[in-house]
């Protein structure tokens, strides 16, 4: 994306003056392997341009972006071993390459490298950027605790679904613009409304999220149907069997009760269930309410209406995005 192509040039090339400042050891290389598969790199290029349009230099908000980058790819390490995920960003996770144990460290070395970048800053815009960021992490503890919860559970409602997403992603993404904000000096009136759009549009990122994980091709780079596979609680199976007929009901949730050796199966008659019910049309609702909330808060911000209107494009592209 456009928008974005700058942002990440300058975000990889950080990326990798960073690996040269951290110790030399073998589990330097397992960090550097979660962070040179790819990724699009969308967190940290939100914080960049959030401060850019506050009008904040990109070199004093780097250190945020990249804190907020290596701490998403942290809980991507642990995220895999918990959905029991083989590949990520089309490449071997990192628990597959290294093992579980050694996956559980990298992760924990990541998001320690991730506070430390925040050292940076002078004390009182450390401490501010660090509230906000514990507060993010806090969350998002909770929100993945809830999903894992969920698998087991029969009774799930569409809003509890609702709030283990705002937890476990949309927090995320309100953080890079707060932080962006925040690096920028952006007034505390700003700062709110940027947390609001941040979490309305990561909430309905994780809806496409979850889309694509069903019906997305190879560009995602992960395994088709995981969510399936792990019994997982998303607004299509949720959706499905609020509008199915009785019997459809029965077979989703019957399925929901299992984890076949072979998941073949499996996937396809949920996918079928899905399509039958048209889940992806009322997927496509739900994330159009979630980004005109997220836009009315744009349209709060003291910025200028080309700035707004980019912000608009970027939350467009979260949102729309087919990997
Ligand atoms: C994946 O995030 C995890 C979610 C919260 C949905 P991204 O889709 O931004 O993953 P990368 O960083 O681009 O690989
Ligand atoms: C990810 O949710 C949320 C966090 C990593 C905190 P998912 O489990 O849906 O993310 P993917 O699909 O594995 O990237
Ligand atoms: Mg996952
Ligand atoms: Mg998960
Ligand atoms: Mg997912």
């Amino acid at each position: 994306m456009d928008l974005i192509s700058g942002y990440k040039e300058l975000i990889e090339s950080a990326f990798t003056k960073l690996s040269f400042s951290y110790s030399d050891s073998l589990i330097q290389k397992q960090v550097d392997y979660v962070l040179t598969l790819g990724g699009k790199r969308l967190r940290p290029a939100i914080t960049l341009m959030c401060n850019e349009y506050y009008g904040g230099s990109t070199e004093v908000a780097m250190p945020a972006a990249l804190a907020l980058e290596i701490f998403h790819n942290f809980t991507l390490v642990h995220d895999d071993i918990m959905d029991e995920a083989p590949i990520r960003r089309g490449k071997e996770c990192a628990h597959i390459r290294y093992g579980i144990p050694k996956a559980i460290l990298t992760g924990d070395y990541m998001m320690i490298l991730s506070y430390k970048l925040l050292e940076e800053y002078a004390p009182e815009k450390s401490l501010l950027l660090i509230k906000s960021f514990n507060k993010m992490a806090m969350e998002l503890c909770e929100g993945q605790q809830m999903d894992m919860e969920f698998e087991d559970r029969d009774q799930v409602e569409i809003l509890d679904y609702l709030q283990m997403i705002e937890k476990k992603t949309a927090v995320l993404l309100a953080a890079c613009l707060q932080m962006g904000g925040i690096c920028a000096d952006a007034p505390a009136k700003d700062l709110h409304h940027l947390y609001e759009f941040g979490k309305n549009i990561g909430i309905a990122f994780q809806i496409q999220d979850d889309v694509l994980d069903t019906f997305g091709d190879e560009k995602t780079g992960k395994q088709k149907g995981g969510d399936i596979i792990q019994n997982k609680k998303t607004y299509l199976y949720l959706k499905a069997l609020e509008v199915s007929g009785r019997a459809d009901k029965e077979i989703l949730s019957q399925w929901y009760q299992s984890q076949p050796e072979n998941p073949t199966d499996k996937i396809n008659e949920v996918i079928h269930i899905f399509d039958k019910y048209n889940i992806r049309e009322y997927c496509n609702q739900l994330k159009e309410a979630y980004s005109d909330l997220a836009n009315s808060h744009v349209e709060q911000l003291s910025l200028d209406r080309t700035a707004k209107d980019k912000m608009r494009a970027f939350g467009e592209y979260l949102v729309r995005r087919n990997y």
